[in-house]
């Protein structure tokens, strides 16, 4: 994060932290207790659990590891041992290199349960483990046998995972839901912040108020994703003059294509061809506009579900971009060009002799040429041409926000819900020719 950026004080997740708190009476009273804690890289995992540890509600120890990748070469149990590492020697060091090579797998977890208990004995005890998308398979197992054997002890365990597939990361959702199944785990999973609470947090790195178009930028850009938030603010003043929508920041855009890059050149094709159509293309369309046969379509596209590129919506008609930031990413990758191919593909598709329904809300076309005026012609035809609201401004000397009302008061008029839909509804009627 940029260094004129302040670290923003905790805004929301007072829900979170009561119960972590609850949880803690529950553990302190004698009943073992394990909470996980889930959510997209950059929601705040991490910051809720320092928040917590660093202000316990009640006397505790608390023992933190943290999970890393794997590029050095593995530790057994490493993350335990950085929890306990400062603990004094009590002569029951269970992960010492040694004793792990002498003793079989059930006896170090055995042991483990022990030293929790005893240290259990003093007070209650906080056993954090950070990432454990990134722990090994031991490391997974032994978490596993500590949320079903720690009851009689006085601890707390806490797990923080990424809910998103990540490149080079396991798939942790059937872990946890295994985890969560038992009866004493509780699941928490961070959503986004509220568009307020990202407000406070991006005037408080910003040490004041900030201007609303960028407010809104952030918040669209981000989704309430306070990782996201605060890079795009920092990225947007990096400039002499504050750009409300700067190109992406490298930080954000390597993030973005390291997942892109994940899919194969079919998946790869068929992410493009929807990013030219919007953050969501209806599935009919996106079919014609890609030119593959159907089962080469239907791989790409399980291949691009699978790695949480494209989400099918809950309708069954259309996908749409899992994060604004990864469909950003993914149209910027389109060559110039490509992308008003693809949407004269659209447009074709949409003008032909089944004129496709989608798009048009309810599945109902246009009944009859709506009426445009003279600039919301002007801007329609760049619209279908692909340009962004940020373009039109610069080509017609209007503000981004002027453009961003008159394309609203075009897809309204036109009946469309993209921008896709309301250039081939446009095209269709004969409003642009
Ligand atoms: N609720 C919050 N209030 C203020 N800042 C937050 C909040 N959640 C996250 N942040 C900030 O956003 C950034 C990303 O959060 P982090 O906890 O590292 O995400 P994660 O661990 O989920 O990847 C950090 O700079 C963190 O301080
Ligand atoms: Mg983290």
């Amino acid at each position: 994060m940029d260094e004129r950026l302040r670290r923003p004080r905790l805004v929301g997740r007072t829900s979170e932290l009561t119960l972590l708190g609850e949880r803690l009476a529950t553990a302190s009273a004698g009943h073992a207790t394990a909470v996980t804690i889930g959510g997209d890289a950059g929601c705040g995992r991490t910051r809720l659990l320092h928040e917590f540890l660093d202000h316990l509600p009640r006397p505790a120890t608390a023992l933190l590891g943290t999970c890393y990748d794997g590029s050095e070469p593995p530790v057994p149990f490493a993350p335990l041992r950085e929890a306990f590492r400062d603990l004094p020697d009590d002569g029951a060091d269970v992960l010492a290199p040694t004793d792990l090579l002498h003793r079989s797998r059930a006896e170090v977890f055995d042991r483990l349960v022990t030293r929790l208990e005893r240290l259990g004995r003093v007070e209650p005890v906080v056993l954090a483990v950070e990432d454990v998308h990134l722990a090994d398979r031991s490391m997974l197992d032994l978490l596993a046998f500590l949320v079903s054997n720690l009851r009689a002890t006085r601890t707390l365990l806490l797990i923080t995972w990424c809910s998103e597939k990540l490149p080079g990361t396991a798939d942790l959702r059937p872990y946890v839901a295994g985890l969560t199944g038992d009866a004493g785990v509780t699941r928490i999973d961070l959503a986004p912040l509220c568009r307020d609470d990202l407000a406070v947090l991006l005037a408080d790195a910003a040490g004041g108020a900030i201007d609303d178009a960028l407010e809104t930028a952030c918040w669209e850009r981000s989704e309430g994703n306070p990782c996201y938030a605060l890079e795009l603010l920092a990225a947007a003043r990096a400039g002499d003059r504050a750009d409300p929508r700067c190109p992406l920041p490298d930080t954000l855009a390597d993030l973005m294509l390291a997942r892109l890059d994940t899919l194969g050149c079919r998946a790869r094709h068929v992410v493009r061809v929807a990013a030219a159509a919007g953050r969501r293309v209806d599935h009919r369309l996106l079919a014609a506009a890609a030119g593959l046969p159907a089962e080469a379509l239907f791989a790409a596209l399980h291949e691009a579900v699978d790695a949480q590129v494209l989400v099918p919506s809950g309708n069954g008609e259309d996908y749409r971009f899992r994060h604004a930031l990864l469909h950003e990413a993914a149209y910027a990758q389109l060559l110039p060009g490509e992308r008003r191919h693809i949407l004269g593909r659209y447009a074709e598709e949409l003008s032909g002799p089944s004129p496709a329904r989608i798009g048009v809300p309810n599945g109902v076309p246009t009944p009859r040429l709506p009426r445009l005026t003279p600039r919301e012609l002007q801007v329609l035809s760049l619209v279908a041409s692909g340009d962004s609201n940020r373009d039109i401004a610069r080509e017609l000397f209007i503000s981004e926000k002027t453009a961003s009302v008159h394309v609203s008061n075009i897809l309204a008029k036109l009946g469309a819900h993209s921008r896709t839909a309301a250039a081939a509804t446009a095209h269709r009627l004969g409003v642009l020719r």
